[in-house]
């Protein structure tokens, strides 16, 4: 659709210039002296977007719109007179009389108004870069009106979808009646606010989509939301009640939008330059399972099964015939009644009701919303007889539901924990199925171990022969050789091998140049780091533990399997690993950023990291240590948090890693002592360095002296030799004893607008390193305090280490230690002590 002829351009350019001389430049403007007529645009100062007349594909009608100047798809992003289109070309687009923008016919009649409530003298309309037309007065810099606040069926970045609470005032988007036909269609898109803010799709008013709640991060009900979150999208509310949604993206190479077309799909589009096309990023409706309701109160959508509807467990069918035929629009109903609607019916009610959890679950509609936390969420519930289920995400908080649960879906990843409660009955039931199976298996399983063991052994023997006589050859050949005749092994790793890529040796090394050491990144507590790049092009990190470890092949893999589970945005994830001969290793993603200490104790690059930033690095590594203490299935404690083991992603958000290695290398007892004691002189608490007794309160403690170290931006070890003999937390604690805590942050965030999340911090840091365990916050609670959530903060007690020198020279060191054996590499601390 090219609508301005070259001619027309060239002369279009001419008269630019011609303007440009006299007036300075005036071709983004009009006035009531300088309409447009049907062959005129107007462009926007730096030449992204072009206003003018144009017709549909496959239609006649002249409407008056916005595109894209410089994609070469023609593109319409904003229709004015959507409902009026005009029949010929003797339209123009001008400034009435009373300041409004309007769009005439031939015959001067109005097809289109701004509609100003007051009349305005002399306004102009001005077409912004953004993309936004904008109308003002005699005074710039205020909008009477803007086609950002009337946006058709295209939300572009810089753009804001609101809602207003109070007034129920909507900033929406409105889909187009079909390609051809820009007027007003059955589909809209916004933001709903019940309880916590959503987005929505309408078909008219019904509702045909939710995206679940927002959680500040991402929208829970949206399984691929990570990667959309990357591109910056943003939901706020101001002090007035309004609620914003808006995106960015960092990369200005591809134009994206987001789209309701006439299907009444949300679809993120871009552009791509070299293939000269819309792409499409993402969508909201997938497949069916993503209509809202499809399977009716009580029942789950799983797109993965056929058929895709069930009830959840303790809910049958209300109407089984329909059901069946696959009408499922009525839903499931309870099988056995819980036991407080039998206490209020008059009779006894027997046994307590109980949660079944769900997992990865979109949450369903209609939640109700509490700020208590997991435990006492939990609680609540229970008690209360119209609770019928609960969730919680720690971005948003406890939500129980009291009305019939719609629109539940399964996903296969992502997703939260839904607990629904049920009756007593149902729940033992399920569990003696779950006896009776679980010994089944168990039984199974030992039976093939059995029996796979003593093959193994009689096979052990052989194969080492064989080995040997092979490795007399050329290596390389051995190598292919002995894992092509491998095959029992294979067999018995078999499982194990679908749920873990296995690299081979052999694409390591060539992927780091033979583990050249100027692909070394770094040295670690368990061996050192390289970087590499695999065939495909992919970058990875390569950790190659040192030969410490005595376990075994299998049970080594059994942890490695356990352990790349663990999914968590603020933990490194965990590619897959590499076992061949005397070789372990594990292969993660590849961090640009390298790890916080590279950051925060340089000398140029700390300026990166502003307070926001940090704050931002302290919530995350708090979420995903809550994550190992208590959200996944392990409960894993770290033992050795610190600033070199947090890395840095592009946009410098947090992961945790060297998670699960302390399980790997044999401290995995449950109970709270360990005869390894693993860690790094400055962030092990007081219990866990001198008794080797560790819990989650050893990990709050590092998190701890890691929140103080990026508050003030100096290691915990600098002090060691100045000021009279201090460490970082007894300097902390003078100057908090002082009052003058100020003094402990870094000069490069001291504003005084962030003063008080600034103190705030400080003090949870304080309060995580106090000398007892018992004195210090859990996780969540620390989250809860950075958040506000918690506002009176205890005062904190005097924290361990204070006096003495807590961060020895390599080698040279004496803490009180002299029943315990101990070796010192560079980094971190390994310990046995002899029992
Ligand atoms: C639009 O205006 C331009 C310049 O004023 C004129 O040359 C052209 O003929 C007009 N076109 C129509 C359709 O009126
Ligand atoms: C326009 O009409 C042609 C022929 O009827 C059809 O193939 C095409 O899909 C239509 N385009 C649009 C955007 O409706
Ligand atoms: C355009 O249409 C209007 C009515 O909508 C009519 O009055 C006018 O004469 C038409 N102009 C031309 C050039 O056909
Ligand atoms: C302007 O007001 C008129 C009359 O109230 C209405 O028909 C029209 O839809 C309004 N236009 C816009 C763009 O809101
Ligand atoms: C335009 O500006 C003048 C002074 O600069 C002011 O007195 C007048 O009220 C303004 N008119 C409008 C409509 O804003
Ligand atoms: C409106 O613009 C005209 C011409 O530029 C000028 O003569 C007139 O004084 C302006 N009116 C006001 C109220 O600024
Ligand atoms: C829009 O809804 C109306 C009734 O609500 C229906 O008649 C019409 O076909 C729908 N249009 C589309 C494009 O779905
Ligand atoms: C939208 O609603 C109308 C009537 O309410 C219905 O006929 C139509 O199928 C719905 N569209 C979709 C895509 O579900
Ligand atoms: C944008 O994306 C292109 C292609 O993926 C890439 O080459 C370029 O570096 C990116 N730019 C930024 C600023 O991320
Ligand atoms: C689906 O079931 C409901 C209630 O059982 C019924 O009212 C409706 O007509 C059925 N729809 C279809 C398409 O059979
Ligand atoms: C409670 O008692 C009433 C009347 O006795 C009965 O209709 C209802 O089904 C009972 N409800 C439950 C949950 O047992
Ligand atoms: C139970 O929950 C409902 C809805 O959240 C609430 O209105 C009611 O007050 C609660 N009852 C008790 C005893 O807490």
């Amino acid at each position: 659709m090219e609508l301005v002829r070259s001619t027309n351009l060239s002369a279009l350019l001419v008269l630019l210039s011609c303007f440009c001389l006299q007036f300075g430049s005036a071709t983004d403007t009009i006035t009531a002296a300088k309409f447009i007529n049907d062959s005129e645009t107007i462009i926007s100062k730096g030449g992204d977007f072009k206003l003018g007349f144009f017709s549909p594909p496959n239609s006649t009608d002249r409407y008056v719109g916005i595109w894209y100047a410089e994609i070469s798809v023609f593109t319409v992003v904003w229709v004015a007179n959507r409902n009026n289109p005009l029949k010929n070309s003797s339209g123009i687009l001008t400034i009435s009389e009373v300041g409004n923008l309007v769009v005439l016919d031939g015959q001067q009649k109005v097809l289109w108004s701004s509609n100003l409530t007051n009349s305005v003298v002399n306004s102009s309309a001005q077409l912004l870069d953004s993309g936004n037309l904008v109308l003002q007065g005699n005074t710039t810099g205020t909008f009477l009106w803007e086609s950002f606040q009337h946006p058709s069926d295209t939300f572009m970045e810089n753009m804001k979808i609101s809602t207003d609470v109070r007034t129920g005032k909507k900033v929406q988007l409105t889909s187009w009646k079909s390609p051809s036909d820009p007027s007003i269609g059955n589909f809209s898109a916004g933001i709903e606010v019940r309880n916590i803010p959503e987005i929505f799709i309408w078909n008219d008013s019904n509702t045909y989509w939710r995206s679940g709640p927002w959680n500040s991060k991402i929208f829970i009900g949206v399984p691929d939301m990570v990667s959309v979150y990357l591109d910056g999208f943003n939901l706020v509310p101001d002090n007035d009640g309004t609620f914003y949604l808006s995106f960015s993206f960092s990369n200005e190479s591809f134009p994206t939008k987001f789209v309701l077309n006439a299907q009444g799909n949300l679809q993120q589009t871009y552009f791509d330059t070299g293939d000269d096309h819309w792409g499409i990023g993402w969508s909201a409706l997938n497949s069916d399972c993503d209509v809202y309701g499809k399977c009716g109160a009580f029942g789950s959508c799983n797109s993965q099964n056929s058929p895709i509807c069930s009830c959840i467990p303790g809910f049958e069918p209300k109407n089984r015939e329909e059901w069946n035929r696959g009408n499922w629009t009525s839903g499931c109903v309870r099988r056995r009644p819980l036991q407080c609607e039998r206490v209020n019916n008059g009779s006894d009610g027997g046994k307590k009701d109980g949660f079944l959890k769900l997992t990865m679950m979109k949450v369903p509609d209609l939640a109700d919303w509490s700020s208590a936390l997991e435990e006492k969420c939990r609680n609540q519930c229970l008690e209360n007889c119209s609770c019928i289920a609960y969730a919680y995400d720690s971005g948003i908080g406890c939500m129980p539901w009291t009305r019939s649960l719609i629109d539940l879906q399964k996903f296969s990843s992502g997703g939260v924990d839904l607990y629904v409660r049920l009756a007593y009955s149902e729940l033992d039931k399920k569990g003696n199925v779950k006896v009776i199976v679980t010994v089944t298996v168990i039984v199974g399983v030992i039976c093939i171990g059995i029996c796979i063991y003593l093959l193994w052994r009689c096979m052990a023997n052989q194969k080492e022969k064989r080995k040997m006589r092979m490795l007399l050859f050329d290596t390389g050949e051995a190598y292919k050789k002995f894992s092509g005749e491998d095959n029992l092994e294979d067999n018995v790793n078999q499982v194990k091998l679908q749920e873990l890529p296995l690299f081979n040796l052999q694409e390591l090394a060539s992927a780091t140049n033979n583990f050249h050491q100027s692909n070394k990144l770094g040295q670690g507590g368990f061996g050192p780091v390289y970087r590499g790049k695999l065939s495909s092009g992919q970058e990875i990190a390569i950790k190659r533990l040192s030969r410490v470890s005595r376990q075994g092949q299998e049970e080594f893999m059994n942890e490695v399997v356990v352990i790349s589970k663990l999914q968590h945005w603020n933990l490194v994830k965990l590619l897959g690993c590499c076992v061949e001969g005397e070789e372990k290793m594990l292969v993660y993603e590849y961090m640009p950023n390298k790890s916080l200490d590279a950051f925060l104790f340089d000398s140029i690059k700390p300026k990166l990291l502003d307070w926001r930033r940090r704050f931002n690095i302290i919530e995350g590594v708090s979420r995903g240590l809550l994550y190992l203490h208590r959200d996944s299935r392990l409960k894993i404690i770290h033992r050795d948090l610190k600033a070199s083991n947090i890395l840095l992603d592009e946009e410098l958000n947090p992961k945790i890693s060297d998670f699960g290695l302390a399980r790997i290398f044999g401290g995995n007892e449950d109970q709270a002592n360990t005869k390894r004691v693993v860690g790094t002189y400055g962030y092990m608490s007081p219990e866990y360095a001198m008794e080797g007794r560790f819990s989650e309160k050893s990990d709050v403690f590092s998190f701890g002296v890691l929140l103080l170290e990026i508050v003030s931006g100096r290691r915990n070890s600098s002090f060691y030799d100045d000021e009279q003999d201090m460490s970082l937390l007894g300097f902390a604690w003078k100057m908090w004893n002082a009052d003058n805590i100020v003094a402990l942050t870094d000069p490069i965030i001291r504003e005084p607008c962030f003063e008080m999340e600034i103190l705030r911090c400080i003090r949870v840091g304080l309060l995580c390193v106090q000398e007892f365990a018992k004195d210090r916050p859990s996780v969540s609670i620390v989250i809860s305090m950075l958040k506000s959530e918690i506002i009176d903060l205890p005062l904190p007690k005097q924290p361990a280490f204070t006096e003495r020198h807590i961060a020895p020279n390599a080698g040279s060191c004496q803490p009180n230690l002299s029943t315990s054996k101990y070796s010192v590499n560079n980094v971190t601390v390994t310990m046995v002590q002899g029992r």
